[in-house]
């Protein structure tokens, strides 16, 4: 979703304005801006579309002179991607740029506002008149900024520049992400770290109801009551070449490649001095006292959630089940005595997984965060967080965090059984080496994904059981990247209605890799093809029969979902090649989700 960068110090700021947005690209956005200030006033330049058009109408930032400045990519919520509705906004004073939602700015309006000639369709235009508003009657600029803080209702993370405090810059947050870089005779200001870690790799968090005032030597943070806070910087453990994609043409499909890579890190992070792989025991103490795991999540991050579901329940005998965040918090099941929550983020900062997170902390149940953020909102306000180590994921499109998911929540599962189970380090390893050779074979995927898929308006994945969930998260990467219309079908629910939509040439694709349900599934696959389906099926060696196309060796079958989802990885990334698709920014979409 929309990105903030600011910065304040001495070198010509728009080309690092200009830098910032091109490293929060990878949110998702339809129109970028910039405002720059020098002893002249402040220059905004604005365009809609991708960020090369303001990198061209600024030739790279060059044709802007100042030192201190914001800048925004914003994806549109109030109002259509316009140069009008695109960020920064002013008033006769203030510029800012904003991301979140102002949920009372009717109210708002009519009560401090009328007779304002706004120029946009934006909730956020509001906030810079209101700031105005305040300074005119007397207040200064922080205690206009504690007035807005008590007024305005959402979720906003702001970018403050006052034409009348030209050494400062501010920051303000509730809710949406943001993070102060601290740097040696300069500051910044990023939605997320990648915005500035080619300038600092040490960053102050700030927290919902606080705000910020910046100079180019100083950083002071203040709850909103104007009590300054002592908070020290830490060091993010990511560095510049982890954000840029080197030789492969888009991120996802180096992102695919690092997944070995990420389940070996993932064993060696999660072992002890003794080489066992090993959970902070609180975690499995409680997970072992609660009657019932409830996992949350959104998306691709659910799904690994329902592969979780499955390794508690077989593994630690634990009941669990895995909630799509937006449903649970309008829509709460009646809880168990004694809940544990798991949240599921690659980001950290899902608007509708921390929904649920207030609730239920609220209600002082225990949980424990699995993310890929370290510092992330949703790591913060958890009692746990055990992390990915998946490096940033820069395609909209996840495929290491979901593997990498699933690995943790292995390790987890396995760690919490009071039966000595699989032997969960051999098991990885193994998984490991089983990706690196489906890895080799891609030349395979792009083939078949060009044979099924160039054409295809719609299309089928069918499982059973944990090869439905896979079917869903495969079906899942396939339409957000290719925009085929493609869905996740428990295999043998297709009898039951959806089998009407099959017809001559409508691409199905089977996995099967649970021994229980190979005949099952099997039957199915006949079903529709005598129905004229165009049928491919992945199966693992030891299940496999001679017409199947993918072959995948065995590993243990309660890690198979690790395995069996890379090949539909690769044949989204190629379905979507062959349509000439924007793979790594598919339209629409954002990666990190947060607004509701
Ligand atoms: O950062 P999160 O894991 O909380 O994001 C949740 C979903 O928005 C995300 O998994 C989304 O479905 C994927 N980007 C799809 O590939």
């Amino acid at each position: 979703m929309c990105g903030i960068v600011g910065y304040i110090g001495d070198k010509l700021v728009a080309p690092i304005l200009l830098e910032g947005l091109s490293k929060l690209e990878y949110r998702g956005y339809d129109s970028a801006g910039i405002a720059v200030c020098d002893e002249n006033g402040v220059t905004i330049e604005k365009a809609v579309g991708k960020l090369e058009n303001l990198y061209k109408k600024t030739d790279n930032g060059t044709t802007i002179s100042g030192t201190k400045g914001i800048g925004h990519t914003r994806w549109a919520t109030h109002g259509k991607p316009t140069e009008e509705n695109a960020h920064p906004h002013k008033s006769e004073r203030f510029v800012l740029v904003h991301n979140g939602i102002i949920e009372n700015e009717e109210f708002l309006r009519s009560k401090y506002l009328k007779g304002v000639n706004f120029v946009s369709e934006t909730d956020t235009e509001i906030i810079p008149w209101l700031l105005d508003k305040f300074t005119q009657s007397g207040e200064d600029t922080e205690m206009a900024i504690r007035h807005l803080m008590s007024e305005i209702v959402g979720s906003y993370a702001l970018a403050i520049i006052d034409r009348e405090n030209p050494d400062v810059l501010y920051a303000v947050k509730n809710k949406s992400p943001l993070l102060i870089g601290k740097g040696e005779g300069f500051n910044m200001i990023g939605s997320d770290s990648m915005a500035m870690i080619a300038n600092t790799n040490m960053f102050f968090e700030i927290h919902d109801k606080e705000y910020v005032v910046i100079t180019k030597e100083t950083v002071k943070i203040y709850t909103q009551y104007g009590k300054l806070i002592d908070r020290a910087p830490f060091k993010a453990e990511l560095d510049l070449s982890d954000t840029e994609k080197g030789t492969y043409a888009h991120f996802m499909i180096k992102e695919i490649e690092e997944q070995p890579a990420v389940i070996r890190r993932l064993i060696q992070k999660y072992a002890d001095e003794n080489g066992d792989i090993s959970v902070d025991k609180a975690i499995v103490n409680d997970i072992q006292s609660c009657d019932k795991i409830y996992i949350i999540a959104c998306g691709t991050s659910y799904h690994a959630g329902l592969v979780g579901k499955q390794l508690f329940e077989t593994m630690a005998k634990k009941p669990c089940d895995s909630y799509i965040a937006s449903e649970f918090v309008h829509n709460t099941p009646l809880l168990s005595e004694k809940p544990f929550f798991i949240f599921i983020s690659q980001s950290g900062e899902t608007a509708d997984s921390r929904a649920v997170m207030v609730k239920v902390k609220a209600m002082g149940h225990k949980i424990l965060t699995i993310t890929n953020v370290k510092g992330s909102t949703l790591s913060r306000e958890a009692n746990y967080t055990l992390l990915l180590h998946a490096g940033p994921e820069i395609a909209v499109a996840s495929t290491k965090a979901y593997t990498a998911q699933i690995a943790v929540l292995a390790i987890l599962a396995s760690t919490v059984a009071k039966e000595p189970g699989l032997d969960i380090k051999y098991e990885l390893s193994k998984v490991a080496n089983v990706i690196e050779t489906i890895c080799s074979e891609s030349e395979t995927y792009k083939y078949l994904a060009e044979k099924y898929l160039k054409n295809a308006r719609n299309a089928f994945y069918i499982g059973r059981c944990v090869d439905y969930y896979v079917c869903l998260e495969a079906a899942l990467k396939l339409k957000e990247i290719s925009y085929i219309q493609a869905e996740g079908f428990a295999a043998g629910e297709l009898k039951h209605g959806t089998i009407a939509l099959i017809e001559k040439g409508t691409p199905v694709i089977a996995i099967i890799t649970q021994e229980n349900i190979n005949l099952n599934t099997r039957s199915n696959i006949e079903e529709v093809k005598a129905r004229g389906a165009k049928t491919l099926v992945i199966s693992t060696s030891s299940l496999s029969s001679h017409n199947d196309k993918i072959v995948i060796r065995d590993v243990h079958p309660l890690l198979a979902p690790i395995v069996s989802v890379v090949p539909t990885q690769y044949i989204a990334y190629y379905a979507a090649l062959c349509k000439g698709r924007d793979i790594d920014k598919p339209r629409n979409l954002a990666k990190s989700v947060t607004v509701e």
